[in-house]
């Protein structure tokens, strides 16, 4: 994370297109923020778009503004985020989903930094730093023919990959006390320890929804817990390890590690119990406990 924001602050000097690529939640739009606010454009404007959130036609005027008349229902002028983010920048969020159509004329604002409003004659220029996310690898868009190779290459000049929380070693435990800090601080409860066995838990669970899961998790727990200590009570079914509908199934061992936690919180960590309950041996159990390094 420290090497992250050190290369983030020489990014924001200079004025590149920078691609975001990671899985949801793992902070690309904070890092888009982030990257504006040491740019020399922090004080103009920091406008972000969800570019798969729009029909196709709704983009367009998203993006580029409509004059009156453009279409049913634009009744006036009405100045899109190019526009409105002149001097500044501008995220956009999922940019392959953007329809191939209007790909030309992302283009040709980031080349010649003029555009034509929908429905418009009159070109407007504008001076925009773009900053895009995807959680698509765009390689594999423009090999199916679903994204153009040279826009591409211009929202590419430095891609930057944000991985999953999954694989950031040490991230999980940091982030938890960060966000249990910051929600102390809103007095619904106050935290100060964590018990082993949810501690466990919370490194054993593969977070596919990555930081805003885990922070979701955190206020979970300050909502459905009392006292200073977060147990295995204060956290979500998903996160004891007991299945949930529409949870994506994991590794056979992930699964088997899901279990084991789930058996040890049922009874309280107990771990004679906790065999009895999974149907093995208490020397199988603790085989187990040492081969997942949940001892
Ligand atoms: N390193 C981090 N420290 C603190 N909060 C973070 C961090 N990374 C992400 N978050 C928080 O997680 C949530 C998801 O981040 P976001 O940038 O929207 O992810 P993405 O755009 O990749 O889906 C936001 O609430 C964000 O503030
Ligand atoms: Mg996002």
């Amino acid at each position: 994370m420290e090497a992250l924001f050190t290369k983030l602050r020489r990014i924001a000097r200079a004025h590149c297109t920078v691609l975001l690529g990671g899985e949801t939640g793992t902070g690309k739009e904070l890092v888009a923020r982030a990257i504006h606010a040491e740019s020399p454009r922090r004080r103009a404007p920091f406008q972000a778009v969800n570019c798969a959130t729009f029909s196709p036609t709704l983009l367009e005027s998203e993006l580029f503004g409509h004059v009156h008349g453009a279409f049913t229902g634009a009744v006036r002028d009405r100045q899109g985020l190019f526009a409105l983010a002149n001097q500044g920048t501008l995220f956009l969020d999922e940019v392959a989903e953007i329809p191939l159509d209007l790909q030309g004329k992302l283009l040709r604002v980031m080349q010649e930094k003029t555009f034509v409003p929908v429905g418009g004659t009159r070109p407007v220029t504008v001076d925009v730093r773009v900053i895009s996310a995807t959680n698509k690898p765009l390689r594999r868009e423009v090999a199916e023919g679903r994204f153009r190779d040279d826009l591409s290459y211009r929202l590419r000049v430095v891609p930057l990959y944000l991985p999953p929380l999954r694989r950031r070693d040490g991230d999980v435990e940091a982030l938890f006390w960060q966000f249990v800090s910051e929600l102390n601080h809103q007095g619904m409860r106050r935290i100060d320890g964590v018990t082993r066995t949810a501690m466990d838990a919370i490194l054993a669970y593969p977070w596919p929804g990555n930081v805003r899961e885990l922070r979701s998790a955190v206020e979970y727990a300050f909502v459905v817990g009392e006292g200073p200590t977060l147990d295995v009570e204060d956290l979500s079914p998903e996160l004891r390890g007991e299945p949930t509908p529409g949870m994506p199934v994991g590794s056979l061992a992930e699964m088997e590690r899901g279990r084991i936690l789930a058996a040890l919180a049922r009874h309280q960590g107990r771990k004679a119990a906790a065999a009895a309950d999974l149907g093995i041996s208490r020397t199988t159990l603790w085989r187990k406990l040492y081969a997942h390094r949940l001892r």
